[in-house]
């Protein structure tokens, strides 16, 4: 059962990313190692799996998949643990940007997508958890596509990025001049390349350019997808079983 209230100073998006968000973390049990994923619908999971440590004693260990992850998670006294101590996580509770109909996903805006896949290729289940704006027809359509890129790659990957079609404009920072450094000392590409046709294929083709390091296409990794909508019920997605091309951890 959830232990969601409603505020009423939120916004329905607010209310609807942190009722999904709540729903999902229902999914974390005791003993379980967890993604803990990065951006403000994911922030709201963090918080759930916190107030359960304080209130059920539930005994899990989190896997920050960012720096604002971690600090959310220490502050909420959930303790952590690293991929090189539990190579093989439970699950993953993560946000994404924009989610098609076949679950695949456009990840990234907050900057955290080389971790947040690394984590999530490690778990068993992945779970994302989004408010019903982010659903789309077609990936690509009004989003770009982050990839995070070496600096010292950053104009060959340009170039190769343009040869494929695709607009790359360097992510800049708001409160610090120059571009956004992400928390592994890189930079991102926000490309522009219009409505996706093969989601897969892009990933893979943009994966194959020397210096571009993970890109925020996540093509057939959700399990689930869990939907805030407007009335705020939440609705689960579930993915079709494909064969999948990726393998995981625990494929
Ligand atoms: C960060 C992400 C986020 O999960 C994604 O940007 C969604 O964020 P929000 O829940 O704030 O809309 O991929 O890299």
């Amino acid at each position: 059962m959830s232990r969601w209230r409603s505020k009423p100073d939120l916004s329905w998006r607010e209310q609807a990313k942190k009722k999904a968000a709540s729903d999902a973390s229902d999914l974390v049990k005791d003993g379980h190692i967890v993604g803990l994923g990065s951006g403000s619908t994911a922030a709201f999971s963090i918080e759930e799996v916190g107030e359960r440590i304080r209130k059920e004693g539930l005994r899990i260990l989190g896997v920050p998949t960012s720096y604002q992850a971690f600090l959310l998670a220490t502050a909420k006294a959930i303790p952590i643990t690293t991929l090189s101590e539990h190579p093989h996580l439970d699950l993953i509770i993560d946000g994404a940007d924009q989610v098609d109909g076949a679950l695949n996903m456009i990840k990234g805006m907050g900057g955290a997508l080389t971790r947040e896949k690394i984590v999530a290729s490690a778990s068993k289940k992945r779970v994302y958890v989004v408010d019903e704006t982010k659903l789309t027809e077609r990936l690509g359509v009004n989003q770009t596509v982050p990839v995070e890129v070496l600096p010292f790659a950053l104009s060959t990957v340009k170039a190769r990025i343009i040869k494929m079609g695709g607009a790359p404009v360097l992510r800049k920072a708001t409160k610090k001049a120059g571009p956004v450094v992400t928390d592994n000392g890189n930079f991102i590409l926000d490309i522009d390349f219009g409505p996706i046709e093969n989601p897969l294929e892009l990933n893979r083709d943009l994966n194959s350019i020397p210096g571009l390091i993970e890109t925020g296409l996540f093509a057939q990794m959700a399990d689930f997808v869990y939907v805030g909508k407007k009335d705020l019920t939440v609705r689960r997605l579930e993915a079709p079983r494909l064969t999948r091309t990726h393998k995981f951890a625990h494929a």
